[in-house]
């Protein structure tokens, strides 16, 4: 039997959100941070345009709540939104004070000052997004991963998937509180227990859950199913966001044209080179994402082609290789040339607004339980997110959940033994096909029937297949031992269904969900919370 192991908070998911918390918890807790993969698996490492933040002086917080309101079609929460936005100068200071290297200004001698790079995204109206040339997230990923790996009360832990939460419920002991999670250890195929006074979901979101997005694997969406089963509310998990502009290439997975080209002064064309973003918006190229992508998807249907095209190559050749030069680089691999050539781009499924409810701590429905990140929902997105605020989210919210857990030390104990993993029942799967072809199919039809543009037609059909799937998976997982790929399926089918089914109760079309049945708004703006079935039903 694999022996239990014991840590005072148990942090799942080593992305910005994870790191944070982890760092802020470091001087006083013993702190175990899991990977169901490599420590870099997350979205985090991966983005590219910034961090939102007040930071320059003709700038002010009310201005930035004012964007992040707007660009949110009344769903955000104002409170909520002010926690944030009023503590991105801090949140920002604390990753410089961490070493994250921020672009800088450079002088007209072309040395760099000591003011820093502030960009320009979709529904900003300041520039306010500091970065580190169109590779923030990887800065912002190993500054704060080499300070845990320095840190000798963080153990970092890879290749480790956490299955399900423990809960007093789901094991007969009286209370409402986490007491951990089953973790499948992918290298050994053990199933191992982890004890913990404290959880915390940090797993990202669950854009995969779509066939062309532009995530990396792990986005499956675990923390909100995980949360789910074991009895939190999740809201507006109808709100997926699409970003506008991916790169279209056959040999392209998933990679992103950062929204910072357009906040730079790159146009939107059509195949004939016009423009067409003027029509849609007085924003143009800079209206918030929702609309955006709408237009493409609009263009595109209405012409019959497969792509528009995104073109900087009227700025400076120097310009353009300096501020994005993982973009230039990738293109060129592909053999598009940005100074010169305009890139094909599609929307793509980027980012899960809907989440976990949580409070203004990132506790949950559950005792010692706690989610951050894209897996929460704060209420700071509302229905449609304003670029670069995602990561900003995550540094405060790392940092409010290990403040609270700070102060709920002294009253929360270390929970008694638990039950190991039961396996008695399941044997090894001699059909794996099942899963590859259900994820295939899973993720085809989310595309299909639950994308930019819905009705209530399509949204029934692929109600009707995710019922199936899920049947089918529920059969499958109780039967056979478990491997990654098969939790992320029965993941991935959770919160496929929480997507339509939080979309055929929305009436109305808002921010980025639209729907042609309901184009229009409802004159009262409303979440929409789902309250899971009880443990025992
Ligand atoms: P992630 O960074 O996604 O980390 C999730 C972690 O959870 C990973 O370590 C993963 O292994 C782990 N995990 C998941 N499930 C399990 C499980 N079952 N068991 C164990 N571990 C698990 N936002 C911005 O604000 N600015 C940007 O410029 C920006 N650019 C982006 C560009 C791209 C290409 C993408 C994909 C996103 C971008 N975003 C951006 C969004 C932002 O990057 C993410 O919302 C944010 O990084 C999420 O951080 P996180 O810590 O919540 O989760
Ligand atoms: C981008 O760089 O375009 C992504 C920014 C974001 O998702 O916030």
């Amino acid at each position: 039997m694999t022996p239990e192991l014991k840590y005072d908070v148990l942090v799942i998911g080593s992305g910005a959100a994870g790191l944070t918390l982890a760092l802020h918890l470091a001087a006083h807790l013993r702190v175990a941070v899991l990977s169901k993969g490599q420590l870099s698996e997350g979205s985090t490492y991966w983005a590219q345009g910034g961090v939102a933040g007040v930071l320059d002086d003709t700038d002010t917080v009310d201005a930035h709540v004012q964007d992040t309101l707007d660009a949110g079609g009344g769903l955000c929460h104002e409170a909520a939104v002010r926690h944030i936005v009023g503590h991105s100068r801090e949140a920002i200071g604390w990753l410089i004070d961490q070493g994250v290297p921020f672009t800088r200004e450079r002088g007209e001698d072309g040395n760099e000052t000591d003011d820093f790079h502030l960009t320009r995204e979709g529904g900003h109206s300041h520039r306010r997004i500091i970065h580190a040339a169109d590779a923030t997230g990887a800065a912002i990923f190993t500054t704060l991963l080499r300070r845990a790996q320095a840190h000798g009360n963080i153990e970092l832990l890879e290749n480790r998937v956490a299955v399900d939460l423990i809960t007093s419920e789901k094991i007969n002991r009286p209370g409402n509180r986490c007491l951990g999670a089953y973790i499948l250890n992918s290298q050994t195929g053990r199933v191992e227990t982890f004890n913990a006074r404290f959880t915390v979901l940090a797993t990202g979101g669950a854009s995969k859950v779509y066939l062309y997005s532009s995530n990396p694997d792990a986005a499956s969406g675990d923390g909100i199913a995980m949360a789910w089963r074991a009895g939190c509310r999740v809201a507006n998990m109808e709100f997926n966001q699409f970003h506008p502009t991916c790169l279209y290439h056959p040999q392209a997975k998933s990679f992103l044209v950062t929204e910072a080209l357009r906040g730079e002064g790159a146009f939107l064309k059509l195949p004939d080179g016009s423009r067409f973003m003027p029509r849609f918006d007085k924003r143009a190229e800079l209206a918030p994402r929702d609309i955006v992508a709408r237009a493409i998807d609009h263009e595109m249907k209405r012409l019959g082609v497969d792509c528009v095209y995104l073109d900087i190559s009227h700025k400076p050749a120097e310009f353009i290789r300096s501020h994005f030069p993982t973009v230039h680089d990738r293109c060129l691999e592909f053999g598009i040339d940005i100074t010169r050539e305009p890139i094909p781009v599609v929307p793509a499924a980027h980012y899960t607004c809907g989440g976990v409810m949580v409070d203004h701590a990132g506790r949950t429905d559950r005792d010692n339980l706690y989610a951050i990140g894209e897996a929460s929902f704060t209420g700071l997105h509302g229905a449609n997110r304003m670029a670069s605020n995602s990561l900003l989210e995550c540094i405060v919210y790392g940092r409010s959940a290990a403040q609270d857990i700070l102060d709920n030390l002294a009253s929360t104990r270390m929970p008694e033994s638990l039950p190991p993993w039961d396996e008695s029942q399941v044997t090894d799967s001699d059909e794996d096909v099942i899963i590859s072809h259900n994820w295939d199919e899973l993720r085809r039809f989310m595309w299909d029937y639950v994308g930019i543009v819905r009705t209530t037609k399509r949204l029934q059909r692929a109600k009707h297949r995710v019922d199936m799937l899920l049947a089918e998976i529920h059969e499958f997982y109780s039967n056979y031992r478990v491997s990654r790929d098969l939790l992320e399926l029965r993941n991935l089918a959770v919160v496929a269904d929480l997507i339509i089914r939080s979309a055929i109760e929305r009436r109305e079309s808002r921010g980025l969900h639209y729907t042609l049945d309901y184009p229009s708004l409802l004159p009262e703006a409303l979440d929409t919370i789902l309250q899971p079935p009880s443990v025992d039903d």
